[in-house]
Parts: structure tokens; sequence; C-alpha cells
């Protein structure tokens, strides 16, 4: 079992809980295996550069503050697809080959990626290797929790607990715009957690006039504020999503909650202000669910190579941790189904959840 060499990346964008993960690999693989690993910088690019850009990992680089820092101490990039690696130019190449490449030139067994869908479908074809879900949208399939998504909620939620207060004294609607991109992961269970009357999620349509009745009948409750979620990724009401223009010259997902308020303000005649939580919701300390989740991920990842079962991502279903094939959960977005659990919750509530 003793000397084989496997390798460790972050892939796409970063979320707390990424060195909790990172650590809990390190530790098994060399504590029980004795393994040698190596932590390859930058995501999938670190196997790309030449020279290789990597670092070897002994027990002292994984020092318990690693659980709480946030971020990703191997840095990551969300345009690292080696089959169509962006160029200065702006052209797509094919660096595949340069990755595989360098996977060989580092004498490594296997890699365990630790990235959203995105990244499992696309190294999937390139190496042998094992996956650890992370992203704070929560949305890869097959599993409960992906790392990053229980320090997200709790930042949404504590927003809702600061907002509650000023929107009262000021009997102002408050609108929280929250990351989730194409679910509303997040923002239902923000919404849920912070008492909000109104959540809107991309996958449930809602109207302008669903909206203005909820606060018709908040204000006939005898209250004249109210709180509203919108996740990032719901559509106008003509059904165009809300984008903005990066640095860089990418869209992202942004605006819904501005959208809306221009819109509430003469319906609803009351004040309305908006807060965009944005990467706040990624970054900072790690909470005790994410670490406890990416702990338990790392060492059944290491695991699971031991045992010769590579192809496999480490999932959370039912309190345990099991594993699925990755072929199953590429390319596949895990939504809020709108009659499950949290959404009968939410309407049984009270909360406008939109209109099915
Ligand atoms: O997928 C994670 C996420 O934070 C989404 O919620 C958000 O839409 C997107 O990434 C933002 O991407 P970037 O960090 O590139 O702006």
């Amino acid at each position: 079992m003793g000397g084989k060499r496997i390798g460790i990346l972050t892939s796409g964008g970063d979320c707390a809980g990424l060195n909790a993960a990172l650590r809990a690999v390190v530790h098994r693989a060399i504590r029980n295996y004795g393994w040698k690993v190596f932590g390859i910088r930058d995501g999938s690019l670190g196997l790309m550069d030449r020279p290789l850009n990597y670092v070897e990992f002994d027990l002292g680089s994984v020092a318990d503050d690693m659980l709480r820092r946030g971020g990703t101490i191997l840095g990551t990039i969300n345009k690292g697809d080696p089959f169509a690696y962006p160029m200065p130019d702006g052209s797509k190449k094919d660096r595949s080959q340069d990755f595989v490449d360098g996977y060989k030139e580092l004498g490594i067994e296997a890699l365990v990626v630790i990235g959203g869908d995105g990244s499992m479908r696309i190294l999937n074809d390139l190496c042998r290797k094992g996956g650890i879900p992370k992203t704070i949208d929560n949305d890869v399939a097959h599993t409960d929790y992906a790392i990053g998504f229980a320090t997200a909620l709790n930042v949404a939620g504590e927003a809702m607990d600061r907002l509650a207060p000023t929107a009262a004294s000021h009997h102002r609607i408050m609108i929280l715009e929250v990351m989730g991109r194409d679910v509303g992961h997040i923002a239902l269970n923000a919404g849920i957690a912070g008492g909000a009357d109104v959540v809107l999620i991309p996958e449930i349509p809602y109207t302008l006039e669903g909206i203005a009745a909820k606060i018709a009948e908040v204000r006939a409750e005898g209250r004249n504020h109210a709180l509203m979620v919108v996740a990032e990724g719901c559509k106008t009401a003509s059904g165009d999503s809300v984008t903005k223009l990066q640095s860089g010259g990418e869209a992202r997902y942004g605006g819904i909650g501005q959208y809306l308020a221009a819109r509430l303000t003469d319906m609803v005649d009351a004040e309305t202000r908006v807060t965009v939580l944005g990467h706040v919701q990624r970054g900072g300390m790690p909470a005790m669910r994410d670490r406890i989740i990416a702990s338990a991920f790392g060492v059944y990842a290491a695991d699971l190579i031991a045992q010769g079962k590579l192809g496999r991502m480490v999932a959370w279903q039912h309190g345990q941790v099991v594993d699925v094939p990755i072929t199953d959960v590429a390319g596949i977005t895990r939504a809020i189904d709108p009659y499950g659990t949290l959404a009968h919750t939410a309407r049984g509530l009270g909360i406008y959840l939109g209109e099915l």
C-alpha cells in the first residue's frame, strides 16, 4: 500500500471548507496509507504548466488552522477546461495533452478532484481520479451536501437577521439577493431560516402581482415591513436572466434584486432596499458543518483510492458518506424539488414561493 503517489487539486469557484477537505485527504493518505501527496496549484493549470506547479504535502503543512481557513491554499481557476483552454487572444485551445503529460510526469496514480459537476465532467476522461463535491450552490447531483453550502447559508441567514430589524425600523421591504447560479438552495434555506415573506428561486416561476399580493397580506396582518430573498438566477417577468459583465468580459448573474425593487416600489407603494451578498457567501471561516462534511469526504476519498475504486465521487446521503460514479454526476444539476419538503415547509409558513 505504501509508496503510492496521489495528486489533489481544487477546481472551479472557491468556497469555505476546501482547505478542511485537503487536510483530511492528506492526513488519511499519509497517516494510514503512507502515500506521497502532491497538491496541484491553480486547479488543472498546475498540471498544464511547465515546470509543473505543485507542492508536496506533509503532515506539518496541514496543521489544524487549515480547518479554519477560507478559500483554498492551492488556488483555483474556473476557466481551466483543458479541452477548451482560454488563450490570451480570446481563442480556445485544446490543452488536454498537456494535462495528461503533466499527470504522467508527476508519476501519480490517482488525482483527487475537489470540484463541482463541471470539473468532474471535464476531468473525467483525462485521468484516474476520485471526486469530492464542493459548491455553495449545493447543486451537485446525488449528494445532499456539497462543501461550502453550509457556510454560504450561514452568511445569508445572518444577513436576514441583520436586515429584519432595519426593515422593521424603517417600514421597508428588504430584498436580499443571494448566489446559487441556476438553483435556489441558498435562497430557499435562508428564506425559511431567516423568516422571509417572499422567496424567489429559479425552479419556480413567480409573478409581480403574486409578490404584491403577499405584501398586501402582510400589511393586512398588521406588519408594515417585509423580507424577500431572491436567488440570483431568477428570471424577470418576461423570462430573461439578469446578468452583469465582469472584468474579463464574462457575464455572471446579478441584478435581479434591483429589477424587482424598481417594479415593486410603485406596485406596493413601499420603500424598497436591495442587498446583494455576492462573494461574501464564498469566503471566510468555514461553518462547523462544512468542516465536518469536508473532513468526512476527504477521509473517504483517500479510502476509495486505497480500495482501487476510481471514477467515484464521495457523496452525503441520509447522514452517511457513500460513493457514486462520477459519470452519474457530470453535467447534472440538483435543483430544488418544487413539491419537496423545503418548498412545502415554505408554503406552510405562508412564504410566497411563486406559482406552479
Ligand atoms: O458557483 C458558485 C458561484 O459563486 C455562483 O453562485 C455564482 O453565480 C458564481 O459562482 C460567481 O462566479 P464568479 O466567482 O466567477 O464571479
